[in-house]
């Protein structure tokens, strides 16, 4: 059986961070988990098991929620890549088949990559093939030394080497093709007489040059695919990588992205040939956009699902559905549990959260509709607040089909408004309004005539007035004369 080994153990020292650096996320994944996605898609059937050191439980968590088959070996002290697999390899039965050894750090390796290596690998029967790139500039990693005939000699790393070998730009991706036998054999051979005082996994290469053992350098014709990251400012230049060839994938299926550098689509995310991406635009996780639905300018969609034909503008939304032909925003807010039909609209500044609204239902403008069920083609007032919460627990509002209420409402639940039914302006609604029905909650108004001529006398207001009705003076029109404010 074949078996990959992951290395996850390490400090991630330069990052700087209170996470383990191979949990940091990169556009819908964390870095260990694009590389155990690869091999999933890469090596099916494979044992897996990945080396865990440096927040041994947290990782070892995350490793079972991203790929429940691997297993997960600890390496209780950080004493180098070549004792990371030693670690490892005290978990796997002897002479078993080839070894494939993998960084954590290295999430843009692709599986059709993965797959070459293994596959020249194993037709050759080597010792090792390991995966190298030719870079512009490889400062920082393990230089590939060859010998006058071409052939790889051994790998030196970048503190070890002389100034010549500093300007090889071959280096070693950090992913390996091992026969077992050989591997465990050169494993006990390696020494730590180097720069770190480390066992270095790369030693194994110039050990196995030496035991005769065949070893191949399969060159990769990304070198974009060998990108690891040791600090922020790396992963920032991964994840701009990595954001390129989402893009460009998607672009080259028929998606419309209107501006590449500013869209930021999880490689978790479903996005339909003719969807188009407006600028600034981020689909996050579980993210599905239809075809023909337009997504954007800044907008963000977490796990949000947007149906064909759908418009989705300058909104914030998180795990809402968008039925087909559905309008949204400018300016929306949709949190967990949205879910909008067909042809509905949530217009500017209006939050929904746990809200269903049903076919071509309406809230237009400035509302909070949380904990609602909204029935097909009615149409809710500007301004309008579902009460929900009464300090201690939530409650449901229920407004019916075709209903159509006023602006400015408070809808107290837990409170219905019956099918066709009206609301007037400005009420408070704290009983159900039977279908049908108009619910009014609200003061009387009444008129105090003449009460600015008389009690602001001289202001600009006053002169208006007096102007507007003319020279006769209007007297009270009763005895409830009020003091303004
Ligand atoms: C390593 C290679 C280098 C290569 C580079 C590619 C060695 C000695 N050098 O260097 O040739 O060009 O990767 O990015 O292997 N890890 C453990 N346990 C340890 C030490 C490290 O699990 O004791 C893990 C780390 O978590 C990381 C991976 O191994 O995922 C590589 O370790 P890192 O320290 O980043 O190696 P580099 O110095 O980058
Ligand atoms: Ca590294």
């Amino acid at each position: 059986m074949r078996t990959v080994i992951v290395l996850a153990a390490g400090v991630g020292k330069r990052m700087k961070s209170d996470l383990p650096k191979v949990l940091h996320p990169v556009l819908g994944r964390t870095l260990v988990g694009h590389v155990l996605a690869a091999v999933g898609a890469a090596l099916p059937g494979s044992r897996v098991l990945v080396v865990i050191g440096r927040d041994a439980e947290r990782v070892a968590e995350h490793v079972a929620e991203q790929a429940p088959h691997a297993g997960t070996v600890l390496q209780a002290e950080q004493r180098g890549t070549g004792h990371a697999v030693r670690v490892a390899l005290d978990a796997v039965p002897d002479d078993d088949g080839p070894v494939v050894v993998l960084n954590g750090d290295l999430p843009l390796i692709s599986p059709d990559t993965l797959h070459a290596l293994v596959a020249e690998h194993e037709a050759a029967r080597a010792g090792v093939t390991l995966l190298t790139a030719a870079v512009a500039n490889p400062a920082g990693a393990g230089r590939i030394v060859r010998d006058d005939g071409g052939g790889v000699a051994r790998i030196v790393e970048q503190r070890d080497a002389s100034p010549a070998e500093l300007a090889i730009n071959e280096i070693n991706a950090g992913a390996y093709a091992f026969d077992a036998g050989a591997l465990r054999e050169m494993l006990g051979k390696i020494s730590t007489n180097n720069d770190q005082g480390e066992e270095y996994l790369t030693d194994v290469v110039g050990l196995m040059v030496a035991g005769g053992w065949p070893v191949r350098a399969h060159l990769t014709a990304d070198p974009d695919e060998t990108l690891g990251c040791n600090d922020r400012a790396e992963l920032a230049a991964l994840r701009a990588t990595m954001r390129a060839r989402i893009n460009t994938r998607l672009m080259l299926a028929g998606v419309g992205i209107v501006d590449p550098a500013t869209t930021w689509i999880d490689v978790t995310a479903t996005v339909a040939p003719d969807a188009v991406i407006e600028p600034n635009t981020h689909l996050r996780g579980a993210s599905l956009v239809e075809p023909g639905a337009v997504v954007g300018p800044d907008t963000s969609l977490i796990d949000t699902e947007v149906g064909a034909g759908a418009t989705v503008v300058r909104t914030h939304a998180d795990r809402a559905r968008v039925g087909p032909g559905a309008m949204v925003g400018p300016y929306a807010y949709l949190r967990p549990g949205t879910v909008l039909g067909a042809k509905a609209k949530v217009g500017t500044f209006v939050e929904t959260k746990n809200a269903e609204l049903g076919e071509g239902a309406k809230v237009p403008h400035l509302s909070y509709i949380g904990d609602a069920t909204i029935g097909e083609h009615s149409n809710v007032g500007a301004a309008t607040v579902t009460v929900n919460y009464d300090g201690v627990r939530k409650h449901h509002t229920v407004i019916g089909a075709h209903a159509r209420t006023g602006a400015d409402n408070m809808f107290v639940a837990p409170v219905e408004v019956g099918d066709g039914a009206y609301t007037a302006a400005g009420s408070v609604i704290v009983k159900d309004v039977p279908p049908g029905a108009l619910g009014v909650a609200r003061g009387v108004q009444r008129n105090i005539d003449g009460w600015v001529t008389r009690r602001r006398p001289g202001t600009a207001a006053a002169r208006a007035a007096e102007q507007a009705l003319g020279p006769v003076s209007h007297e009270p029109s009763g005895s409830d004369e009020e003091q303004a404010g």
